[in-house]
């Protein structure tokens, strides 16, 4: 970490941010984000919203098309730039969209008329009253919250969606990749160790399925799907570009945690090591959904 730290405080009482290696990161009790907060960012987010269409062939598997057609009620937590919500909200012009994220990175400018942004902090309170959605989305908030605030957000899922409304979340395993090399054991191990010393989850993907239950959910339905890092064509270059560059937003922070991390062109021939080594073993990240249901009573 290099110690160009200042402060930048907003409107919000969660929008506090540090700047580590000229990148702004939240670093507060509330807010456990470790991705930063700027436009590379929300460029990066944008890119990797195509790339896991792309995997996934689709937005959401949840059977909720007919629902969509007609017009419900729908929340994006954790939203981001609303890449997902915008496709979302273009594909099923008579349901109603709301995104809530700690940071305002909605493209008001875009915006469409079914589609809404609200700050909140969803490790908190999400700031809808209960019973509100037909169906709740949220997708890779693995890097965003303690086990506590996961606790408290699964519980506030389930408080804002309707009796009978239906959940979908999305989050990756990085912590045990499929055919993992020793590089990139490596590097997901600094991962890890950085998650724990800050109390997130390490496996929240396999977790999610228990977490849900314990919240009250029912019909539960947890898939795994393998994302090729680096082979199997155009699809995992793509991932691979995604996964570059996540790894070079968060660097600042790794640092703290592994300060070889701090050399930047070390940091970048290390990476390009990880690269190869994850096209020749086939290296595949497992991406897990869990759907599920609240009880009509
Ligand atoms: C990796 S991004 C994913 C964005 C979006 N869900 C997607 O899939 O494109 C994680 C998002 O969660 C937001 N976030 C992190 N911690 C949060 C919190 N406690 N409350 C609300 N949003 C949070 C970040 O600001 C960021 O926009």
């Amino acid at each position: 970490m290099d110690n160009q730290t200042s402060y930048i405080i907003g409107t919000d009482d969660h929008s506090e941010l540090k700047t580590y290696s000229g990148r702004k990161y939240h670093d507060n009790e509330k807010v456990a984000y470790l991705l930063p907060e700027d436009s590379d960012e929300s460029s990066r987010l944008n890119k990797q919203h195509l790339v896991l269409r792309y995997f996934l062939q689709k937005n959401f598997i949840a059977p909720i098309d007919k629902q969509l057609e007609e017009g419900i009620t729908v929340l994006d937590s954790g939203c981001g730039p609303a890449s997902w919500l915008f496709d979302m909200a273009k594909d099923y012009p008579k349901s109603k969209f709301h995104g809530v994220d700690i940071t305002n990175t909605f493209p008001e400018e875009a915006k469409l008329e079914n589609c809404e942004f609200v700050l909140g902090n969803i490790g908190e309170r999400i700031p809808f009253p209960d019973n509100t959605f037909d169906y709740v989305h949220q997708r890779l908030l693995l890097l965003g919250l303690t086990k506590e605030m996961w606790e408290k957000n699964i519980k506030e899922l389930f408080r804002v969606l309707k009796p009978g409304g239906c959940i979908e979340i999305k989050e990756p395993d990085l912590r045990d990749l499929c055919n993992m090399g020793p590089l990139l054991n490596s590097l997901q191990g600094t991962l890890s160790s950085m998650l724990a010393s800050r109390g997130m989850p390490l496996k929240i993907s396999v977790e999610l399925e228990g977490r849900l239950t314990d919240a009250g959910f029912e019909n539960i339905d947890h898939s795994i799907l393998n994302l090729n890092l680096n082979h199997n064509g155009r699809v995992g270059d793509m991932l691979w570009d995604d996964y570059y560059h996540g790894c070079m937003n968060i660097r600042p922070v790794m640092a703290i945690t592994n300060p070889a991390y701090e050399d930047l062109e070390a940091y970048k021939v290390f990476l390009n090591e990880c690269s190869a080594e994850a096209a020749e073993l086939k290296t595949d990240i497992q991406w897990h959904t869990c759907i599920a249901k609240k009880p009509l009573n």
